[in-house]
Protein backbone atom coordinates (compact mmCIF):
# COMPACT_ATOMS: atom_id res chain seq x y z
CA UNK A 1 0.00 0.00 0.00
CA UNK A 2 1.35 3.36 -1.08
CA UNK A 3 2.32 5.55 2.15
CA UNK A 4 2.06 8.51 0.56
CA UNK A 5 0.67 11.91 3.28
CA UNK A 6 -2.66 13.22 2.14
CA UNK A 7 -0.79 16.92 1.60
CA UNK A 8 -2.47 17.30 -1.83
CA UNK A 9 -5.05 19.66 -0.49
CA UNK A 10 -2.80 22.29 -0.27
CA UNK A 11 -2.70 22.97 -3.85
CA UNK A 12 -6.12 23.32 -3.76
CA UNK A 13 -5.74 26.09 -1.19
CA UNK A 14 -2.67 27.60 -3.56
CA UNK A 15 -5.35 27.02 -6.46
CA UNK A 16 -8.18 29.11 -4.24
CA UNK A 17 -6.12 32.40 -4.03
CA UNK A 18 -7.14 33.40 -7.93
CA UNK A 19 -10.10 31.61 -8.03
CA UNK A 20 -13.47 32.61 -6.94
CA UNK A 21 -15.73 31.09 -5.20
CA UNK A 22 -13.04 29.07 -3.60
CA UNK A 23 -12.75 25.66 -4.12
CA UNK A 24 -14.18 22.78 -1.62
CA UNK A 25 -11.58 21.31 0.01
CA UNK A 26 -10.64 17.67 -0.14
CA UNK A 27 -9.16 16.64 -2.84
CA UNK A 28 -8.72 13.30 -2.47
CA UNK A 29 -9.45 12.34 1.17
CA UNK A 30 -9.45 8.00 1.53
CA UNK A 31 -6.23 6.19 2.60
CA UNK A 32 -3.48 7.03 0.84
CA UNK A 33 -2.72 9.53 -1.58
CA UNK A 34 -1.86 7.65 -4.59
CA UNK A 35 1.23 8.52 -6.39
CA UNK A 36 0.28 10.06 -9.31
CA UNK A 37 -1.57 12.93 -7.59
CA UNK A 38 1.93 13.64 -6.95
CA UNK A 39 3.35 13.12 -10.67
CA UNK A 40 0.82 13.13 -12.88
CA UNK A 41 -0.50 16.74 -13.21
CA UNK A 42 -2.68 16.46 -16.50
CA UNK A 43 -3.91 12.98 -15.77
CA UNK A 44 -6.09 13.94 -12.55
CA UNK A 45 -6.26 17.95 -12.99
CA UNK A 46 -4.19 18.41 -10.04
CA UNK A 47 -1.73 21.20 -10.10
CA UNK A 48 2.04 20.71 -9.05
CA UNK A 49 2.27 22.17 -5.37
CA UNK A 50 5.76 24.24 -5.96
CA UNK A 51 4.54 24.99 -10.06
CA UNK A 52 1.31 26.36 -8.45
CA UNK A 53 2.90 28.00 -4.96
CA UNK A 54 5.86 29.45 -7.16
CA UNK A 55 3.07 31.04 -9.74
CA UNK A 56 1.45 32.22 -6.53
CA UNK A 57 4.32 34.29 -5.63
CA UNK A 58 5.86 32.17 -2.88
CA UNK A 59 9.49 30.88 -3.42
CA UNK A 60 8.56 27.34 -2.89
CA UNK A 61 6.80 24.13 -2.22
CA UNK A 62 9.10 22.63 -0.63
CA UNK A 63 9.89 19.19 1.56
CA UNK A 64 12.25 17.76 4.49
CA UNK A 65 14.18 14.56 3.65
CA UNK A 66 16.17 12.43 6.18
CA UNK A 67 19.04 11.48 3.06
CA UNK A 68 21.10 10.07 3.12
CA UNK A 69 19.58 6.85 3.84
CA UNK A 70 17.13 4.01 2.51
CA UNK A 71 15.06 6.33 0.27
CA UNK A 72 18.42 6.87 -1.62
CA UNK A 73 17.09 3.39 -3.12
CA UNK A 74 13.51 4.35 -3.60
CA UNK A 75 13.25 4.89 -6.70
CA UNK A 76 9.53 6.81 -6.33
CA UNK A 77 10.15 8.74 -3.36
CA UNK A 78 13.50 9.76 -5.14
CA UNK A 79 11.42 10.46 -8.18
CA UNK A 80 9.12 12.95 -5.96
CA UNK A 81 11.77 14.22 -4.19
CA UNK A 82 14.06 15.37 -7.16
CA UNK A 83 10.52 16.75 -9.49
CA UNK A 84 10.84 20.37 -8.97
CA UNK A 85 7.45 21.24 -9.79
CA UNK A 86 6.48 18.91 -6.46
CA UNK A 87 9.08 20.25 -4.63
CA UNK A 88 10.95 23.25 -4.64
CA UNK A 89 12.97 23.46 -1.51
CA UNK A 90 14.52 20.79 0.91
CA UNK A 91 15.38 20.39 4.68
CA UNK A 92 17.27 18.32 5.66
CA UNK A 93 15.77 16.42 8.53
CA UNK A 94 18.78 15.84 10.60
CA UNK A 95 22.41 15.65 8.63
CA UNK A 96 22.84 19.41 9.89
CA UNK A 97 22.11 19.34 13.50
CA UNK A 98 24.74 19.02 15.63
CA UNK A 99 25.31 15.88 16.56
CA UNK A 100 26.35 15.05 12.89
CA UNK A 101 28.20 18.17 11.92
CA UNK A 102 30.32 18.32 14.84
CA UNK A 103 30.67 15.16 16.11
CA UNK A 104 34.24 15.81 18.10
CA UNK A 105 35.02 19.19 19.33
CA UNK A 106 36.05 21.39 16.58
CA UNK A 107 36.19 18.47 14.42
CA UNK A 108 33.44 18.83 11.62
CA UNK A 109 31.64 16.55 9.16
CA UNK A 110 29.50 17.67 6.24
CA UNK A 111 29.18 14.62 4.08
CA UNK A 112 25.49 14.55 5.14
CA UNK A 113 24.70 17.57 4.47
CA UNK A 114 26.66 17.75 1.21
CA UNK A 115 24.32 14.87 -0.27
CA UNK A 116 21.22 17.12 0.16
CA UNK A 117 22.75 20.15 -1.01
CA UNK A 118 24.30 18.42 -3.93
CA UNK A 119 20.48 16.76 -4.55
CA UNK A 120 18.74 20.77 -4.39
CA UNK A 121 21.67 22.03 -6.40
CA UNK A 122 21.14 19.24 -9.15
CA UNK A 123 17.36 20.09 -9.55
CA UNK A 124 17.06 24.02 -9.06
CA UNK A 125 16.08 24.06 -5.62
CA UNK A 126 16.21 26.02 -2.42
CA UNK A 127 17.95 24.96 0.98
CA UNK A 128 16.48 25.50 4.10
CA UNK A 129 20.19 24.45 6.42
CA UNK A 130 18.67 23.07 10.08
CA UNK A 131 19.88 23.98 12.67
CA UNK A 132 22.88 25.91 14.77
CA UNK A 133 21.67 25.89 17.93
CA UNK A 134 19.29 23.72 19.63
CA UNK A 135 18.12 21.38 22.88
CA UNK A 136 18.16 18.01 20.90
CA UNK A 137 20.61 15.73 19.02
CA UNK A 138 23.81 17.46 20.56
CA UNK A 139 26.93 15.37 20.62
CA UNK A 140 28.07 13.37 23.58
CA UNK A 141 31.85 15.62 24.05
CA UNK A 142 29.17 18.73 24.23
CA UNK A 143 26.75 17.44 26.65
CA UNK A 144 29.94 15.94 29.00
CA UNK A 145 31.43 19.52 29.02
CA UNK A 146 27.73 20.65 30.15
CA UNK A 147 27.59 18.31 32.84
CA UNK A 148 31.21 18.57 34.12
CA UNK A 149 30.93 22.40 34.68
CA UNK A 150 32.25 23.58 31.68
CA UNK A 151 32.87 27.40 31.72
CA UNK A 152 30.18 30.13 30.30
CA UNK A 153 33.19 31.72 28.58
CA UNK A 154 34.13 28.26 26.68
CA UNK A 155 31.03 27.69 26.06
CA UNK A 156 30.37 30.52 24.06
CA UNK A 157 33.22 30.06 22.57
CA UNK A 158 31.96 26.43 21.44
CA UNK A 159 28.48 27.82 19.85
CA UNK A 160 30.28 30.71 18.53
CA UNK A 161 32.88 28.08 16.71
CA UNK A 162 30.43 26.05 15.43
CA UNK A 163 28.11 28.41 13.68
CA UNK A 164 30.96 30.38 12.27
CA UNK A 165 32.13 26.57 10.53
CA UNK A 166 28.69 25.68 9.48
CA UNK A 167 27.78 28.95 8.01
CA UNK A 168 30.88 29.43 6.15
CA UNK A 169 31.28 26.07 4.85
CA UNK A 170 28.23 25.78 3.05
CA UNK A 171 27.73 29.76 2.42
CA UNK A 172 24.90 30.59 -0.34
CA UNK A 173 24.34 27.22 -0.69
CA UNK A 174 21.74 27.72 1.70
CA UNK A 175 19.08 29.69 1.61
CA UNK A 176 18.78 30.19 5.32
CA UNK A 177 19.63 28.73 8.57
CA UNK A 178 17.75 28.17 11.45
CA UNK A 179 20.07 29.65 13.88
CA UNK A 180 18.20 28.94 17.38
CA UNK A 181 15.38 26.14 16.76
CA UNK A 182 12.96 25.42 20.06
CA UNK A 183 14.59 27.94 22.58
CA UNK A 184 11.46 27.83 24.55
CA UNK A 185 8.98 26.33 27.55
CA UNK A 186 5.35 25.88 27.61
CA UNK A 187 4.91 29.43 28.74
CA UNK A 188 7.10 31.27 26.73
CA UNK A 189 10.09 31.61 28.94
CA UNK A 190 13.79 29.71 27.72
CA UNK A 191 13.85 26.17 27.49
CA UNK A 192 15.28 24.88 31.11
CA UNK A 193 17.21 21.79 28.99
CA UNK A 194 18.79 23.88 26.72
CA UNK A 195 22.75 23.21 27.36
CA UNK A 196 23.17 26.17 26.00
CA UNK A 197 20.74 28.13 28.17
CA UNK A 198 22.33 25.89 31.29
CA UNK A 199 25.73 27.49 31.15
CA UNK A 200 25.44 30.58 29.05
CA UNK A 201 22.13 31.98 30.58
CA UNK A 202 19.42 34.40 28.22
CA UNK A 203 22.43 35.68 26.41
CA UNK A 204 22.95 32.71 24.17
CA UNK A 205 19.89 33.59 21.80
CA UNK A 206 21.47 36.85 21.02
CA UNK A 207 25.04 35.41 20.88
CA UNK A 208 23.88 32.56 18.35
CA UNK A 209 22.50 35.09 16.15
CA UNK A 210 25.51 37.87 16.43
CA UNK A 211 27.55 34.99 15.56
CA UNK A 212 25.97 33.99 12.78
CA UNK A 213 25.15 37.04 11.32
CA UNK A 214 29.53 37.90 11.42
CA UNK A 215 29.64 34.95 9.38
CA UNK A 216 27.51 35.55 7.15
CA UNK A 217 29.05 39.14 6.56
CA UNK A 218 32.20 37.28 6.05
CA UNK A 219 30.59 35.05 3.21
CA UNK A 220 29.35 38.13 1.41
CA UNK A 221 26.24 36.07 0.81
CA UNK A 222 22.75 36.48 1.21
CA UNK A 223 21.63 34.29 3.92
CA UNK A 224 18.74 34.15 5.96
CA UNK A 225 18.93 33.80 9.66
CA UNK A 226 15.63 32.64 11.43
CA UNK A 227 14.19 31.55 14.21
CA UNK A 228 12.60 28.32 14.34
CA UNK A 229 10.07 26.56 16.80
CA UNK A 230 6.46 25.15 17.10
CA UNK A 231 3.42 26.32 19.07
CA UNK A 232 4.04 29.75 18.39
CA UNK A 233 1.72 29.55 15.63
CA UNK A 234 -1.65 30.90 16.99
CA UNK A 235 -1.08 32.82 20.13
CA UNK A 236 -0.07 31.59 23.47
CA UNK A 237 2.46 32.19 25.54
CA UNK A 238 4.74 30.32 24.05
CA UNK A 239 4.32 33.01 20.60
CA UNK A 240 4.53 35.62 22.67
CA UNK A 241 7.71 34.54 24.63
CA UNK A 242 8.94 34.00 21.06
CA UNK A 243 7.72 37.71 19.87
CA UNK A 244 9.77 39.27 22.93
CA UNK A 245 12.64 36.90 21.39
CA UNK A 246 12.74 38.39 17.85
CA UNK A 247 11.59 42.24 19.23
CA UNK A 248 14.89 42.02 21.59
CA UNK A 249 17.10 40.91 18.39
CA UNK A 250 15.75 43.94 16.18
CA UNK A 251 16.07 46.42 19.38
CA UNK A 252 19.56 44.93 19.29
CA UNK A 253 20.17 45.80 16.00
CA UNK A 254 21.14 41.58 15.44
CA UNK A 255 20.31 40.52 12.09
CA UNK A 256 17.15 38.19 11.99
CA UNK A 257 14.82 37.52 8.87
CA UNK A 258 12.46 35.28 9.57
CA UNK A 259 10.31 32.93 11.71
CA UNK A 260 9.85 29.31 11.25
CA UNK A 261 6.17 28.20 12.05
CA UNK A 262 6.84 24.53 12.14
CA UNK A 263 3.61 23.61 12.11
CA UNK A 264 3.42 19.92 13.45
CA UNK A 265 -0.75 20.01 13.74
CA UNK A 266 -3.12 17.65 14.58
CA UNK A 267 -6.12 16.70 12.77
CA UNK A 268 -9.38 18.40 13.73
CA UNK A 269 -6.54 20.73 15.55
CA UNK A 270 -5.13 22.57 13.65
CA UNK A 271 -5.54 26.66 14.35
CA UNK A 272 -7.68 28.11 12.00
CA UNK A 273 -6.64 30.41 8.84
CA UNK A 274 -7.74 33.34 10.48
CA UNK A 275 -5.48 32.64 13.80
CA UNK A 276 -2.35 31.68 11.91
CA UNK A 277 -2.63 34.89 9.56
CA UNK A 278 -3.21 36.87 12.60
CA UNK A 279 0.08 35.59 14.94
CA UNK A 280 2.31 35.79 11.56
CA UNK A 281 1.16 39.35 11.42
CA UNK A 282 2.06 40.25 14.70
CA UNK A 283 5.59 38.00 13.69
CA UNK A 284 5.47 40.54 10.30
CA UNK A 285 4.74 43.83 12.44
CA UNK A 286 8.82 43.15 13.86
CA UNK A 287 9.67 43.27 10.07
CA UNK A 288 10.54 39.40 9.44
CA UNK A 289 9.30 36.80 7.01
CA UNK A 290 7.10 33.70 7.89
CA UNK A 291 8.32 30.16 6.64
CA UNK A 292 5.92 27.30 7.44
CA UNK A 293 9.06 24.91 8.14
CA UNK A 294 7.65 21.60 9.35
CA UNK A 295 3.94 20.96 8.22
CA UNK A 296 2.66 17.83 9.02
CA UNK A 297 -0.97 17.32 10.34
CA UNK A 298 -1.17 13.67 12.04
CA UNK A 299 -4.22 11.49 13.72
CA UNK A 300 -3.58 11.57 17.66
CA UNK A 301 -6.09 8.47 17.56
CA UNK A 302 -5.33 5.69 14.82
CA UNK A 303 -8.83 5.49 15.65
CA UNK A 304 -9.67 8.42 13.66
CA UNK A 305 -7.67 7.76 10.46
CA UNK A 306 -11.26 6.69 8.69
CA UNK A 307 -12.84 8.37 5.59
CA UNK A 308 -14.33 11.25 7.73
CA UNK A 309 -10.51 11.47 9.23
CA UNK A 310 -8.77 11.68 6.27
CA UNK A 311 -11.95 14.17 5.03
CA UNK A 312 -10.76 16.70 8.03
CA UNK A 313 -7.35 16.32 7.43
CA UNK A 314 -7.36 17.99 4.09
CA UNK A 315 -9.41 20.35 5.61
CA UNK A 316 -6.75 21.06 7.62
CA UNK A 317 -3.73 21.03 5.24
CA UNK A 318 -6.29 23.61 3.36
CA UNK A 319 -6.91 25.60 5.66
CA UNK A 320 -3.13 26.14 6.89
CA UNK A 321 -1.86 26.90 3.74
CA UNK A 322 -4.74 29.29 3.33
CA UNK A 323 -3.35 31.16 5.77
CA UNK A 324 0.22 31.53 4.23
CA UNK A 325 -1.61 32.08 0.66
CA UNK A 326 -2.93 35.18 2.63
CA UNK A 327 -0.06 36.78 3.86
CA UNK A 328 2.76 38.20 1.41
CA UNK A 329 5.53 37.67 3.55
CA UNK A 330 4.77 34.14 4.22
CA UNK A 331 7.18 33.40 1.67
CA UNK A 332 7.19 30.03 1.43
CA UNK A 333 5.99 26.22 2.88
CA UNK A 334 7.82 22.94 3.29
CA UNK A 335 6.54 19.81 4.94
CA UNK A 336 8.07 17.46 6.97
CA UNK A 337 8.46 14.92 4.36
CA UNK A 338 5.82 13.43 2.35
CA UNK A 339 5.63 9.65 2.76
CA UNK A 340 5.30 7.57 6.05
CA UNK A 341 8.00 5.22 5.69
CA UNK A 342 10.37 7.31 6.14
CA UNK A 343 8.94 10.36 8.83
CA UNK A 344 9.04 11.34 11.98
CA UNK A 345 5.88 11.86 12.36
CA UNK A 346 3.38 8.95 10.34
CA UNK A 347 0.41 10.48 8.91
CA UNK A 348 -2.03 7.88 10.96
CA UNK A 349 -0.10 7.45 14.08
CA UNK A 350 1.27 9.61 17.21
CA UNK A 351 4.77 8.81 17.54
CA UNK A 352 5.89 10.88 20.67
C1 LIG B 1 13.22 15.33 13.77
C2 LIG B 1 13.64 14.36 12.67
O1 LIG B 1 12.67 14.35 11.65
C3 LIG B 1 13.81 12.97 13.26
O2 LIG B 1 14.31 12.08 12.27
C4 LIG B 1 14.75 13.01 14.46
O3 LIG B 1 14.80 11.72 15.05
C5 LIG B 1 14.27 14.03 15.48
O4 LIG B 1 14.15 15.29 14.85
N1 LIG B 1 11.32 19.86 15.12
C6 LIG B 1 12.47 20.09 14.39
C7 LIG B 1 13.07 18.98 13.61
O5 LIG B 1 12.92 21.24 14.30
O6 LIG B 1 14.48 19.06 13.56
C8 LIG B 1 12.68 17.63 14.15
O7 LIG B 1 13.17 16.63 13.27
C9 LIG B 1 11.17 17.55 14.32
C10 LIG B 1 10.69 18.58 15.30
Amino acid sequence: MPSFKNIFAAAAAIAAVNAAPAPPTPLIAPQDVPVNQYTNDAANGAPFLNNIAQQNGKLWFGTAADIPGPEQQDLEYMTILNDTRIFGAITPANYMKWQYTEPERNNFSYTGGDVVIDIAEDHGKYVRCHNLCWDNQNPAWLLDLVASGVSNKTMISILQNHITNLIEHWGGRCYSWDVVNEALNGTGGWDQANPFYQVIGPAFFPIAFEAAEKAVKKTKADIKLYYNDYGIESGGARAQGAVNAIAALKAANIQVDGVGFESHFEVGGTPSTAALVQQMNTFIALDVDIVMTELDIRFVNASAANAGGYAQQATDYYSAVSACMQVDRCIAMTVWDFDDKYSYVLTHLLLF
